[in-house]
This record gives structure tokens, C-alpha cells and sequence, in this order.
């Protein structure tokens, strides 16, 4: 995808708002303990995320992004987003968290959720960032505690410049009255006018509507599930509004939460996990052309199968502190797995699988692995396993 191949990784290469990234990066460079935490607001496509990822980048900061499951009650709350707040900056690594679409969370059933964000903001040892679509009311006891950071569509001259110059990167001509339109039906929103170029180039005819027109990940899922010919569902996945991975996840998690029988789901999921490889091979090849059979794909394999069942959307459902535990041992844990294994003579997949789980039950004492080489932090991981 273009969106993902020219994803700038760097805040100065995304196209305009100049002042406001030049005064976010240096409220992240400045950013100390007592800090307000910052706020950015503006419409769908214009680099919100981009600009929190790519200054994190430039100034040596990991994100932890945490999305509407982890902030969905006050309680929930509390018990995920407070230990991670407090205990993240131990781990000797420069550490933001972020908070995408708090416009979104804050509805009656998340009653509380707005209250916790204004805790989160007087408890947390970490920068935070926020990012929303909307100034309205829902949001503005936030906006009283935060450094707000409004961020406008870049202009048309602008977009249309941008535009040009990954043409010219990527080696392609596309005609300028049809650059001309891009620009003009994006309104601004540069995600979209990316999207429209790839389906110019790739010969794929009609451009894209704005995001704003499109279906929300949530609705989108829950309505192709409901639809009853796999053709409407095609529809309705094709005009989600997410990219291609996202959209895959999306399905997994739902499918995995759903309660349809094991049988079922395994063929559902197989589904998926060719769809997956499609769209690896896509990403790749960048063979863009291909990325409307995805979608087709996806449509006509999982509603052959899953007829009259109801399935509706779910999120991760991979609790916060396990995502902890992966964030923070995963390193050290290919690491041991990558030496152990050729002690061994077995693959690394296979000495997870067989071998790591039995490691605590031989060495009773763990410390007796120091023989077989394993470092301090490496046996520390494996202390976890008792
Ligand atoms: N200002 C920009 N300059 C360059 N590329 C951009 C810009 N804004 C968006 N893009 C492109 O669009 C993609 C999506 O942008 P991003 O996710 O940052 O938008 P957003 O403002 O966070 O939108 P949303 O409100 O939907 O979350 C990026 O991967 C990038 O390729
Ligand atoms: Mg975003």
C-alpha cells in the first residue's frame, strides 16, 4: 500500500501543520515527569497517528498504544492502564503511551472512562499522548488538562506536490487531470488521496469516497456478518474503513471470540490465514491490483461457510499485561530460543513448542541454566514460567 510504503517515519516529512509538529516534537523533547500530557485533534487522514509514531522515532521513544478494549470501564481501567502508567519507566526504556479516538470512548455504557483518563493524566510517570477527530463537549475536560495540538487538512497545493513526488519515486505517470480530482475528492485527507493514487495507477477505475464516508472497523464487521449474500458482504468490507491488516485482525479476533462451533471456526480461520498470505504476498510483490481479490476472497470464503450463525465484532482479547509480558520478554526470549535450540539441533519454532516448557521442570533450580549459558535476564524470564 502506498499509505503504508510512504508512511513517513520521520515528523519531518509529513506534509503540513509545520508549527504544530515542530511544537509536538518539542513537547516531547522537553517532556518531563509533572508534563502535561498532549492532545491531538483533527479530522480522519491527516497524520495524527503518523506524527505520534514518527516523533516518538526520531526521539528514541517506543509506543504503546492502547485501543478502546484496554479503556473500555473505569474498573478495567484501573487495574490495565494504572500498573502500566506507574511501572513502564522501569524498564529502562523511553516509553509513550498512546491513546487513539478518545472522542470514542466516552458513551454511556463507558460511563466513567472519561473520568479515568483524567486520573490516568495526574498518575502517569510516561508521556501520553491523545488523539481525537472531534472538538466537542465530550472531550472537553480533557482539553483543560492537556496541551492541545490542533492539527488542520494540509491544503490541496500541498497534497497535490506530495502526490507528485511518489509518483515520481515510484517510477509512474498518472494523468494530471486525474491527480487534479485526487486531490480535490480527498478534502484534505491525505490518507485517501494516497489510496486514490494507488487505485489510479493500478488501472483499478472508480476513485474511493473520503474515509469519512466510509464504515467505522466496528459497524463494518458486524455488518458483513449479517449480510446474507456474500456479495453485500464484499461491499460492505471493501468500504470499511481500515487498512487491509486491520481488517483481517479484525476478523480473527471476532472470529476467535465468537461461539460458533470449533469445526467452524477452523475452517473460518483457514479462510484467514490464506487471506493473510495474500496479502503478505501483496505487500511484497506489491502487486496492488491484487488487493480487491483479498477482500473477495475474504467475502466469498467466510460466508460459504458461515451461513445463519451470528457473530458479532470483538477486540483483542489479549489481556494488557500479557501484552506487557510479550512487549517486554519477547526479545530475550527469541534470544534464548534462538541459542538453546542449536544447542539442541531443533528449530526454533519447535523448541518453543517442546523443549521451553519444560525447561522449570528440569532444572528445579533455575539457576543451574547459568551452566548451559543462559544470561541473568534470560533465566529472570523463565523464573516467570513457575
Ligand atoms: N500529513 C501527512 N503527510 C504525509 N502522509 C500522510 C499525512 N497524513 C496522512 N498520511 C498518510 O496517510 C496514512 C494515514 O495517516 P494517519 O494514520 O496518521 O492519519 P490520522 O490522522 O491518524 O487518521 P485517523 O483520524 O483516521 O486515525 C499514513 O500512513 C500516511 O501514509
Ligand atoms: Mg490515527
Amino acid at each position: 500500500m502506498l499509505t503504508e510504503k510512504y508512511r513517513p517515519n520521520n515528523p519531518f516529512q509529513l506534509v503540513g501543520n509545520e508549527e504544530v509538529r515542530v511544537r509536538f516534537i518539542k513537547w516531547l523533547k522537553d517532556w518531563k515527569k509533572g508534563s502535561k500530557p498532549a492532545l491531538l485533534i483533527g479530522p480522519p487522514g491527516i497524520g495524527k497517528t503518523t506524527l505520534v509514531y514518527s516523533s516518538a522515532n526520531f526521539l528514541n521513544y517506543k509506543v504503546i498504544e492502547l485501543n478502546a478494549s484496554d479503556i473500555r470501564t473505569k474498573g478495567r481501567l484501573e487495574s490495565i492502564l494504572k500498573p502500566s502508567l506507574i511501572y513502564f519507566n522501569l524498564f529502562g526504556e523511553r516509553v509513550l503511551a498512546f491513546l487513539d479516538e478518545v472522542d470514542g470512548i466516552y458513551s454511556k455504557q463507558d460511563y466513567g472512562g472519561m473520568e479515568f483518563l483524567l486520573e490516568a493524566v495526574k498518575m502517569t510517570q510516561i508521556p501520553l499522548v491523545f488523539a481525537a477527530n472531534i472538538e466537542d463537549e465530550k472531550i472537553k475536560k480533557l482539553i483543560e488538562v492537556c496541551e492541545v495540538f490542533r492539527m488542520k487538512k494540509p491544503p490541496p497545493r500541498l497534497i497535490e506536490i506530495y502526490l507528485k513526488n511518489i509518483l515520481k519515486r515510484e517510477k509512474v505517470e498518472v494523468k494530471e487531470e486525474t491527480i487534479r480530482e485526487i486531490v480535490k475528492k480527498s478534502k484534505g485527507d491525505v490518507r485517501n488521496a494516497l489510496n486514490n493514487l494507488q487505485l489510479a495507477i493500478s488501472g483499478y477505475g472508480d476513485l474511493l469516497a473520503p474515509l469519512e464516508s466510509n464504515i467505522p472497523l466496528e459497524e463494518g464487521i458486524n455488518r458483513f456478518f449479517q449480510a446474507k449474500e456474500a456479495y453485500e458482504a464484499y461491499e460492505i468490507l471493501s468500504n470499511i474503513k481500515a487498512e487491509p491488516r486491520e481488517k483481517i485482525r479484525a476478523l480473527y479476533n471476532t472470529l476467535i471470540g465468537s461461539e460458533i462451533s470449533e469445526d467452524l471456526k477452523v475452517k473460518a480461520l483457514r479462510v484467514i490465514s490464506y487471506a493473510d498470505e495474500i496479502l503478505n504476498r501483496i505487500l511484497k510483490t506489491q502487486e496492488w491490483r491484487q488487493l480487491k481479490y483479498l477482500d473477495r476472497f475474504l467475502a466469498f470464503g467466510l460466508k460459504k461457510i458461515l451461513k445463519d450463525v451470528k457473530i458479532t465484532y470483538k477486540e483483542d482479547t489479549i489481556p494488557w499485561n500479557l501484552k506487557l509480558r510479550i512487549w517486554n520478554d519477547s526479545k530475550i526470549l527469541k534470544d534464548l530460543a534462538n541459542y538453546l535450540s542449536k544447542q539442541l539441533h531443533t528449530s526454533k519454532k519447535e523448541f518453543m513448542i517442546f523443549y521451553y516448557p519444560l525447561l522449570p521442570f528440569i532444572f528445579k533450580d533455575l539457576k543451574d541454566l547459568k551452566r548451559l549459558g543462559l544470561n541473568e535476564s534470560m533465566i529472570k524470564v523463565l523464573k516467570k514460567e513457575k
